[in-house]
């Protein structure tokens, strides 16, 4: 067993205060600096399933995950004109042969879960980065923005697709941002009537993409508007004055829902967001939520990093290896990272031997978490409108034989556009006889 260490996280998102929850239960003592100033709850819908599921559960977070699902009856694809084509029913059995995964939940919530379970044991440093880290045969010094100088024992950079800590641990060109040509605007809009509680799918012509996806029980609709572009990476780091006006203009000419996104979009907050001590939680109403009522923009990428650990320096989460929203592997990938690099910090007292060791077990699961569905996600956003009949009709077919009863290659075909592709081979979660997880529960 490994004597205790003290560790710092850069990010707390959701593999950072994941890590932090299995670290400090075993005696760890955990800093977490954040840049923002406080926890960050916008965002959308994300997913945990398979193995996920079992890492929530023994980190003793699975219950309260659960009570926070946005109830999805599943996904309809439609037309401009709300025909629907094909429709997929939420499948609670098997998450990787559905669209909606197991558990379906607010990012913003499940930040705030994670962080509830860990702000005890946790000391939480809000509105800094690290700006520099030296590393020393029996320790690290770390620099911050704005406070003095500490010695840690080791470093995570758990900072995200875009990790700075990354970038002065490892240097810019050790890691490749895959850019996948899409740019996604995630807002939440009050929810209507019409909107139901099933999410809808509709393609347009230039690759562009409208979903609404309703949460009735919080009085919202999340809606998404995505672009294939290779400009994705510009549109990307512009203002979000800017971004908006640009998803206005690629999105003027479309019909369904587009007019009214759009006319939410220009009533969302833009700029810093405006931060109060309770971040906003879904029991909070629309209207009276500001976190909820910000646009947030994001270049659909994966990263690839040759190596992710280097001395008392280790990558976790997206940071390591994001696999894209379009995946629907973001979050699970996450918990998976933060229990195996736990595991190995608990059970190896030699610091590089656990980092080594972390990444020699990770590696499969990110590798599969990162297979997209060949042509994803351009398959789903066909440039024309010739492409989208073929899409529309092809999902059409699947939808029939589904419902047929004729599961097996069918639905495995058609199912899970997405995410058929990665489940494919079952990996098995190692297990760390000296970590205890919490009550005890096994992963
Ligand atoms: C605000 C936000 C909204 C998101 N919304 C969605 C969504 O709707 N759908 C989806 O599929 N995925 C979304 N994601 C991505 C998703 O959370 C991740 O793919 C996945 O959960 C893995 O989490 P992570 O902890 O590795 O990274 P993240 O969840 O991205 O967390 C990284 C954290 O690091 C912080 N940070 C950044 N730079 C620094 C720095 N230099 N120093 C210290 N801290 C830093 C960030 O503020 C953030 O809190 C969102 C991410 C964020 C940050
Ligand atoms: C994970 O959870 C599933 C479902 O509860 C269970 O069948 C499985 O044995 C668990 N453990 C592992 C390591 O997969
Ligand atoms: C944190 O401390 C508060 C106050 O003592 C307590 O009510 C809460 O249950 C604790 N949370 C956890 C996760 O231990
Ligand atoms: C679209 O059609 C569905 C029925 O398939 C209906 O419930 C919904 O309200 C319609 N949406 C709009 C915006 O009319």
């Amino acid at each position: 067993m490994a004597s205790p260490k003290r560790v710092l996280i850069a990010g707390a998102g959701i593999a950072g205060p994941s890590l932090a929850l299995l670290l400090s239960h075993n005696g760890h003592k955990v800093t977490i600096v954040e840049r923002a100033p406080d926890i960050r709850t916008t965002g959308q819908q994300v997913d945990v399933s398979g193995k996920g599921v079992n890492v929530t559960k023994a980190m003793g977070v699975w219950d309260s995950l659960l009570a926070h699902t946005v109830g999805d009856q599943g996904i309809k694809f439609i037309d401009e004109n709300n025909n629907t084509w094909a429709a997929f029913a939420a499948d609670k059995e098997s998450g990787a042969q559905s669209f909606v995964k197991e558990v379906e939940i607010l990012r913003g919530d499940m930040a705030k879960v994670l962080y509830d379970a860990t702000k005890n044991e946790t000391e939480y440093i809000f509105g800094n980065t690290i700006t520099a880290i030296d590393e020393h045969a029996s320790h690290v010094t770390v620099t911050f923005s704005e406070l003095p100088q500490r010695d840690f024992d080791l470093v995570i950079a758990a900072d995200g697709l875009f990790s700075k800590t990354r970038e002065i641990a490892f240097g810019k060109s050790a890691t490749e941002i895959r850019s996948l040509n899409q740019c996604t605007a995630l807002m939440s809009i009050p929810w209507k009537e019409s909107d139901g509680s099933w999410s809808t799918w509709c393609n347009f012509p230039g690759g562009r993409c409208v979903s609404l996806r309703p949460q009735p029980n919080f009085g919202r609709t999340g809606a998404y508007l995505a672009v294939m572009t290779p400009d994705s990476g510009r549109m990307a780091r512009m203002n979000t004055d800017e971004q908006k006006a640009e998803f206005t203009r690629r999105f003027q000419d479309a019909g369904g829902e587009a007019p009214r996104i759009l006319r939410e979009m220009q009533d969302n907050e833009t700029g810093t967001p405006p931060m109060s001590k309770t971040p906003c939680m879904s029991e909070t109403s629309a209207d009276n939520c500001t976190h909820h009522r910000q646009v947030y923009f994001q270049e659909t990428a994966q990263v690839y990093t040759a190596s992710w650990h280097k001395g008392r320096i280790a990558l976790l989460g997206d940071a390591a290896y994001c696999p894209s929203p379009v995946s629907g592997q973001g979050t699970t990938a996450a918990f998976i990272g933060s229990y195996i690099l736990a595991g190995c910090i608990c059970t190896h007292d030699d610091v590089q031997e656990a980092l080594i060791r972390y990444e020699e077990q990770m590696r499969p699961f990110a590798t599969q978490a990162q297979k997209l569905f060949p042509g994803v996600p351009g398959i789903a956003n066909p440039q024309t409108a010739w492409g989208i009949q073929l899409f529309y009709t092809v999902l059409w077919i699947g939808n029939l034989v589904m419902n047929s009863g004729v599961v097996g290659l069918a639905g495995k075909l058609f199912g899970p556009l997405a995410s058929l592709w990665p489940g494919s081979e079952e990996l098995k979660l190692p297990l760390y006889p000296a970590m205890k997880t919490i009550r005890g529960v096994a992963p």
